[in-house]
């Protein structure tokens, strides 16, 4: 098994595995972010229990952190593997011609994700692990009321961060336009079914990250202090 995924072809299955439970992990995200949109109560409470639930909290989170730390080790792994097997097999690497511009820089749309997800964990993350770890507060309360639904509002305040997001799920998009086909096919999709897959594909990595900017852009415009 460890050498299978020490060979070429597992490590591509190994991050084809990582980035369907990535992708997964988005859409469930974006479908709990979208409610803030809609209402701040179903927010406040949603959030509140994925906060609270033990299972969330003690199983799947610690999975999602190993899944996405997992995901960028292996996506540089195999980046310098590349790079060093290019540099004997290819005389001349055509560029444009016989790739896209966005499969050619997977590591940096990557490397631009992994930026924002720093400056995420900051924003959101790192509180509430103080709230909670370190203050010791699982209540959820401020002021009287569920308190996630401000705290979203107040970081979607400052016009630079709120440009920092939309920059990042710009790169977000590059990044699944490629990779949504591309983990399929390390997974041996067929050939057959390419054109509805390049479809889904397409739907998937334009319209989660466009609802990602709408969220912030929303709540950039419609904050009441
Ligand atoms: C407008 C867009 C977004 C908003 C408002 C938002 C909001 C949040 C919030 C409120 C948390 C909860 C922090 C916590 O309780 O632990 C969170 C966690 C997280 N977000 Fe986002 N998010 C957005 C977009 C994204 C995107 C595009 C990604 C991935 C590329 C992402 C990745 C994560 C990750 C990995 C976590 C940690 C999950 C956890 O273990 O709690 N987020 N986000």
């Amino acid at each position: 098994m460890s050498r299978f995924f020490k060979s070429s072809i597992g490590r591509k299955v190994a991050m084809a595995l990582s980035a369907f439970f990535l992708m997964f992990f988005l859409l469930q995200h974006f479908a709990i972010n979208i409610l803030s949109v809609f209402s701040a109560d179903t927010f406040n409470e949603v959030s509140h229990f994925m906060g609270t639930n033990p299972l969330i909290q003690f199983v799947l989170q610690p999975v999602l952190i190993f899944g996405v730390v997992f995901h960028f080790v292996m996506g540089f792994i195999l980046e310098l593997k590349n790079r060093s097997a290019r540099n004997i097999a290819y005389v001349k690497n055509n560029g444009s011609a016989n790739s896209s511009w966005m499969s050619r820089n997977m590591i940096w749309s990557g490397v631009a994700i992994l930026a924002f997800i720093i400056l995420h964990f900051i924003d959101f993350w790192f509180p509430e692990i103080n709230t909670k770890f370190i203050e010791g507060d699982w209540s959820g309360m401020h002021g009287g009321e569920l308190r996630y639904f401000h705290e979203l509002q107040e970081k979607f305040v400052s016009p630079i961060r709120v440009g920092a997001y939309v920059l990042a799920f710009v790169f977000l998009a590059l990044h699944l336009l490629h990779g949504f086909t591309s983990a399929f096919q390390s997974m041996g999709a067929t050939a057959g079914r390419k054109k509805t897959l390049q479809n889904i594909g397409k739907a998937y990595s334009i319209l989660i990250p466009l609802g990602f900017i709408i969220i912030a852009l929303y709540h950039h415009f419609n904050h009441i202090h």
